[in-house]
């Protein structure tokens, strides 16, 4: 019964509305779903935009109730009606076209489908690993379908508003040598040289810098960046970053243009204004705070420090704590009053998951407090804590005693309590600027400093006297963006002067012909003057999830790979003939 004749459509199903009422139309799509209901046959079609109810009423045409009999979901119809206005007992108020239908003139079947393996527009109970297999049936899905729509308007918006701004859109290789990042590279191996290798980039880094040399003053790309790293929620192996770099900038420069990106980018993909500028707290700030870089400020729970209400404190830990130079600190939980035992003890096993050997519960109790080590404290201290932490009757407070080892405890304590007892609205964006980032980290395996971000990050000017002598109290000109607790993006301020380049190298114990050969053509155009420039990278795909709110990245890419690194649809990856190893001098294993 397939019939290859097609009219063209005049409108897409979803945008039709009660203006529309009594227009002629021509609709293609696909069949969501088909109900017969004795006389009527009725068909929810499907497009790009939406959804649509078609009524095949044989009295009004007798080929189309008949064309209707014979459809099945996935097909594709084209289907001419006309418009006209739901009597009001069966309009949809849940659907964008609720309130009209199209009464199907002529229905024709433009192709046929297998049965899916799943139900379109089924929600749960099927499996990923089943719609990633057939991706391209999922992504007829409309969450799916909102979201690529959302991040194709995202970078819409993204390029029009750096054009504006005087950005040149300039594309970098993929075939190229190790970028610094710091993540696992993905080779490829070369055949006109065999026995070497390309690496792909884990991001523009290196040539946004040279574009930079070369006087191009501001350049961005939507740019595709491959790191071999265990995959999470908000990772994937390949992933696109929305990257820039600026000529003669500061950091202030770079952060308010990106303050008004996002403001547009919210404001017209997603309708929501942002009110600018977007806080900024130091990383010291951040740390001391909520005990991470990448805060969660949708809600409150700050940390404080107690030290103070503990000095003479003759409790062993936090004795020991703050003996050893640390530190007592904790929040009083939102959302939490009087708890049953229980929710106490899963607090405490919850920070021994997170690494703490222990947790302090208080709970206000009368003039008192109840806790498990109360008996151990003096009253003296017991209204101390009371007084500082500003307690009410049946709040909780948590503590916990140590260095900065307690920092991920109490930054993941905070988050687990806003899940379990406050959670935030999904629909709040929480953004914060987090900048001064510490120049270098100190891995105490490879016994040797690191850059905290990568070695062309700019220290901090007025830094520069003690570079060598106390490297990990040098700060540096750098910033992340969070939002809602994940970081977005993050950039720096270069060193554009050869000489502070070649002190930072010596610091991260890199030799100079270690450093040549790394990155040496970097490090040579920085001798052709360079002009001073910084610039930041985005994750696209982090920014739309949390635009869409979703949970995963993979919900926002249209072709993800899963947990293991496999592309379900395609196969990837795959071994390859023996004759491809044989001609890049790869054996097999
Ligand atoms: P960075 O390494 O911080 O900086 O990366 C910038 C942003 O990219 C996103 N991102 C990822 N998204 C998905 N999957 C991944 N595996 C992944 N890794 C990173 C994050 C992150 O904030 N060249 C520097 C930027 C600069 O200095 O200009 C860079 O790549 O959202």
């Amino acid at each position: 019964m397939e019939n290859k004749e097609w009219s063209k459509r005049t409108h897409l199903c979803g945008t039709l509305r009660v203006e529309d009422v009594g227009r002629e139309v021509v609709l293609n799509g696909w069949v969501q779903r088909r109900r017969d209901h004795g006389g009527v046959i009725f068909i929810d079609l499907r497009d790009v935009s939406g959804l649509v109810q078609v009524v095949c009423n044989p009295e009004l045409s007798a080929e189309a109730h008949a064309a209707a009999g014979e459809v099945r979901g996935e097909y594709v119809l084209s289907c001419r009606g006309e418009v006209r206005a739901r009597p009001q007992e069966s309009a949809n108020p849940n659907l964008a076209t609720g309130e009209i239908e199209v009464m199907a003139e002529s229905l024709a079947v433009i192709t046929t489908s297998l049965t899916p393996p799943f139900e379109i527009e089924e929600e749960s109970g099927v499996d990923e690993a089943l719609r990633l297999r057939y991706r391209y049936l999922d992504m007829r899905r409309t969450d799916l379908r909102d979201s690529l729509v959302m991040r194709s308007r995202v970078t819409g918006e993204v390029r029009s508003f750096l054009a504006s701004r005087g950005f040149l859109e300039i594309e970098t290789p993929i075939l190229t040598k190790s970028t610094p990042e710091g993540a696992r590279d993905f080779v490829v191996p070369s055949r006109l040289q065999p026995g070497k290798f390309y690496a792909l980039p884990q991001s523009p880094q290196l040539f946004k810098q040279l574009l930079m040399v070369a006087g191009l003053d501001r350049y961005y790309q939507i740019a595709r960046c491959f790191r071999d790293e265990d995959m999470r929620a908000d990772r994937q192996l390949e992933f696109t970053q929305i990257d820039l770099e600026m000529s003669f900038v500061e950091p202030d420069d770079i952060i308010s243009l990106m303050d008004d990106m996002f403001a547009r980018i919210f404001r017209e993909a997603l309708g929501v204004e942002l009110s600018l500028p977007i806080p900024r707290m130091t990383w010291h700030e951040a740390m001391d705070r909520y005990g991470t870089d990448r805060p969660d400020t949708r809600f409150g729970m700050e940390i404080r420090d107690l030290s103070d209400a503990f000095a003479r404190s003759e409790f062993k830990v936090f004795r020991t704590a703050l003996d050893g130079g640390g530190s007592v600190r904790g929040f009083k939980i939102d959302g939490l009053t009087s708890p049953p035992r229980r929710d106490l003890d899963n607090l405490v096993e919850e920070a021994q998951r997170l690494g703490a050997s222990g947790l302090v519960w208080m709970v206000r109790d009368g003039d008192g407090l109840k806790s498990p080590v109360a008996k151990f404290l003096s009253q003296e201290e017991i209204s101390a804590v009371a007084g500082a932490s500003g307690l009410t009757e049946g709040e909780v407070l948590v503590l916990a005693a140590g260095v900065a080892e307690i920092n991920p405890v109490l930054a993941g304590l905070r988050e687990y309590c806003a899940r379990r007892f406050a959670p935030p609205p999904r629909e709040r964006f929480s953004f914060v600027w987090v900048i001064d980032f510490p120049l270098f980290d100190w891995n105490e395996e490879e016994k040797r400093y690191k850059s905290n971000h990568h070695p062309f990050t700019a220290p901090s000017r007025h830094c520069m006297d003690y570079l060598e002598e106390r490297p990990l109290e040098v700060i540096s000109d750098s910033y992340d963006m969070v939002l809602n607790g994940i970081e977005l993006g993050g950039g720096s301020i270069r060193i554009h002067d050869a000489e502070v380049q070649d002190r930072v190298f010596r610091i991260l114990g890199l030799s100079q012909q270690e450093a040549e050969e790394k990155f040496g053509f970097l490090v040579e155009a920085l001798r052709y003057g360079p002009p001073p420039h910084g610039g930041i990278a985005y994750g696209l795909d982090r920014l739309v999830m949390l635009m869409a709110g979703r949970d995963s990245i993979r919900d926002v890419i249209a072709f993800p790979k899963t947990q293991s690194g496999a592309d379900l649809l395609s196969g990837a990856p795959d071994a390859i003939y023996p004759e491809q190893l044989r001609e890049l001098r790869l054996r097999p294993t």
